[in-house]
């Protein structure tokens, strides 16, 4: 496989750009900042996993020598084990919402589920996509529609976003690309 992780490590760098952007306009309490922040956010991060996906994790997900294992990430497991990333983000989610529009679970799109069916491995680096982007599209829709009784929750929400994105990068670039790179 070509050299792919140029262009993703920028983008990385970006998306972590953004979210500090994002962090620094809510300390300032400049909601129409944030939200602006948030917005360029969500589209960075929509770009850069659709990037991922097609150069990446559709080329690899259903290989023989990803299911063999080998020297994967334990952090992976330990991460995924604790608390599922899409379980963390429904739950989240659920404590801003009211008792009638509650989320029983976070719907995986039409092209991956083939990826989540098999239990690939490739099936945790997109589960934190999904959840990170559903927390962010969640936060905007908050911010949006602003009132001043979210605050609370919205400072939580942003310390779990940074958390997630945060170990998403930290893995992939430590990592998942490593073991693509052997594997394509
Ligand atoms: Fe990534």
């Amino acid at each position: 496989m070509k050299n792919f992780d140029t262009v993703l490590r920028q983008q990385h760098a970006g998306i972590q750009k953004t979210l500090t952007e994002v962090s620094l306009k809510w300390t300032k309490q400049d909601i129409i900042a944030c939200a602006l922040a948030l917005g360029e956010l969500s589209f960075l991060l929509a770009e850069h996993h659709n990037a991922e996906f097609s150069v990446l994790f559709s080329k690899i997900w259903n290989s023989p020598k990803l299911k063999e294992g080998g020297p994967f990430c334990t952090y992976f497991y330990n991460f995924m084990l604790n608390d599922r990333p899409l379980a963390r983000v429904t739950r989240i989610i659920n404590q801003v919402r009211s008792a009638v529009t509650q989320v029983s679970t976070i719907e995986i799109p039409e092209n991956l589920r083939p990826v989540f069916e098999q239990h690939s491995m490739a099936g945790i680096p997109l589960e934190e996509h999904l959840a990170i982007r559903s927390l962010v599209e969640e936060m905007k829709a908050i911010i949006q529609n602003w009132d001043e009784k979210n605050a609370s929750w919205f400072a939580m929400a942003l310390g779990e976003l940074h958390d997630l994105v945060q170990k998403n990068i930290e893995k992939e670039e430590t990592c998942l690309w490593a073991l693509v790179q052997n594997i394509a």
